[in-house]
């Protein structure tokens, strides 16, 4: 049992204690970790804002002029689109002495002008005015700009990252593009979206959504309709079987490609992505209460193959596709007990709700699941938090993604791999 003394809290005692958790690979990882306000700073800087992160969908600023924020931490982003059509992630604080320049959640604007001083700064985050400041030798207007991060589209999607020194996501994503594409999420809408926020640290929230251990005892509805809720071995021949028909059903020849560059396999710091395809139970053409399609189909698919595509897209955010509409998922740390797990629902642009899909019906399994998802994380929080909590063996067949997250992270804050900054 290792009690923790707030006092006795560092960076060294974080990378001993990474690399203690090291010599026990299989196991959850110590109290210690969920707990230390040092760890959630470190993992700040050398994770979360190091990393790939999805900050929403295109549709969500279709016109010059749209933005929406999005908020990490104690921090938010102003995502904009600006006269050119660019998309821009601007730092929601003045280069003057640091306000937010902005309080809406989202709106239309043609600057952003900064209720302190005045300071005003164009769509792409560059100063247009400072009063008086002409009066300052010094002052350099295109030194003064918002501070921004790192943007890419892909599909629609929008991801940013903090580090500038950071791989390109694009040539990253390509490994999923196959299997991805098809679903044309550039020309997909958001049906609804949903914030839950859990009193929980973030990696809680990620590890429970790593693996499917807990399926077939939490999520009764998923279990009924999602085949890996039971262990590989028994679901082998629903794969095999989903194999052969899957493309032809389909119409999508790549829809039963893999990938595997996650975590302790990623290919670039920040920037792992996976993706798989598993079999629904008979019955189940998607993710609904009756089994029977919500919405009409995405892109390219032409059938039902009674297949979901399993996606990760950076290290805190996934996709779980089915040929009429895909959700997605990702984890967001706002602070060191607290994480918004938010949940996109998308359909094809053109679908009309009322006419097309019924909002309630598309919703209700990943709705239901979060909410069950949300209760467990809670209640794993309150155990792991007691100072008599111990780690515990994980269950290799079903934990193994888990597994590799925690070696990679754990590789990260001991300082150890090539991937972690010292
Ligand atoms: S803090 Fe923004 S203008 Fe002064
Ligand atoms: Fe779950």
């Amino acid at each position: 049992m290792s009690l923790i003394s707030s006092d006795a809290d560092g960076i060294e005692r974080m990378r001993a204690a990474a690399r203690e958790a090291q010599q026990h690979p299989a196991r959850s990882l110590p109290g210690y970790f969920y707990r230390s306000a040092v760890v959630y700073e470190e993992e700040l800087s050398r994770i979360i804002y190091r990393s790939w992160l999805c900050a929403g969908h295109l549709s969500q600023i279709p016109n010059v002029g749209d933005f929406f924020q999005y908020e990490v931490d104690e921090d938010a982003f102003i995502v904009t689109r600006a006269e050119d059509g660019s998309v821009h992630a601007l730092v929601n604080s003045c280069r003057h002495r640091g306000a937010r320049v902005c309080e809406e959640a989202a709106g239309n604007r043609s600057s952003f002008v900064c209720p302190y001083h005045g300071w005003t700064y164009a769509l792409d985050g560059s100063l247009r005015g400072a009063r008086h400041m002409d009066r300052q030798a010094a002052f350099c207007a295109s030194d003064a700009g918002l501070r921004h991060l790192r943007v890419i589209v892909r599909h629609g999607l929008i991801f940013v990252n903090a580090d500038p020194q950071a791989a390109d996501f694009s040539a990253v994503l390509d490994q999923i593009d196959s299997a991805l594409a098809p679903y044309e999420l550039a020309h997909a809408k958001i049906a609804h979206r949903e914030l839950y926020r859990v009193e929980a640290n973030w990696k809680l929230a990620l590890e429970n959504y790593l693996e499917c251990y807990h399926c077939a005892t939490s999520h009764r509805s998923y279990a009924l309709s999602h085949s890996i809720k039971d262990i590989s071995t028994r679901i082998a021949p629903l794969r095999a079987a989903l194999w052969e028909r899957a493309a032809r059903l389909t119409g999508v020849d790549g829809v039963t490609s893999t990938s595997d560059f996650c975590y302790d396999q990623e290919t670039a710091f920040g920037s792992s992505v996976w993706n798989n395809r598993y079999a629904l139970f008979e019955g189940y053409q998607t993710a609904s209460r009756d089994g029977r399609a919500v919405a009409p189909l995405m892109g390219q698919f032409r059938g039902y193959d009674g297949g979901a595509g399993d996606f990760q897209i950076g290290p805190l955010a996934f996709m779980l596709n089915y040929p009429d509409h895909c959700v997605l998922y990702r984890f967001t740390p706002r602070g060191l007990r607290s994480t918004d797990m938010e949940v996109l629902w998308f359909v094809r642009a053109d679908a009309e709700e009322g006419r097309d899909y019924d909002r309630a019906a598309l919703t209700w399994l990943w709705d239901t699941t979060t909410r069950e998802d949300e209760y467990i994380i809670s209640r794993n929080s309150a155990g792991v938090n007691s100072r008599f909590y111990e780690p515990g063996p994980l269950q290799p067949d079903f934990e193994y993604i888990e597994i590799r997250f925690i070696r990679w992270y754990l590789g990260i804050l001991a300082g150890n791999t090539a991937n972690s900054s010292s």
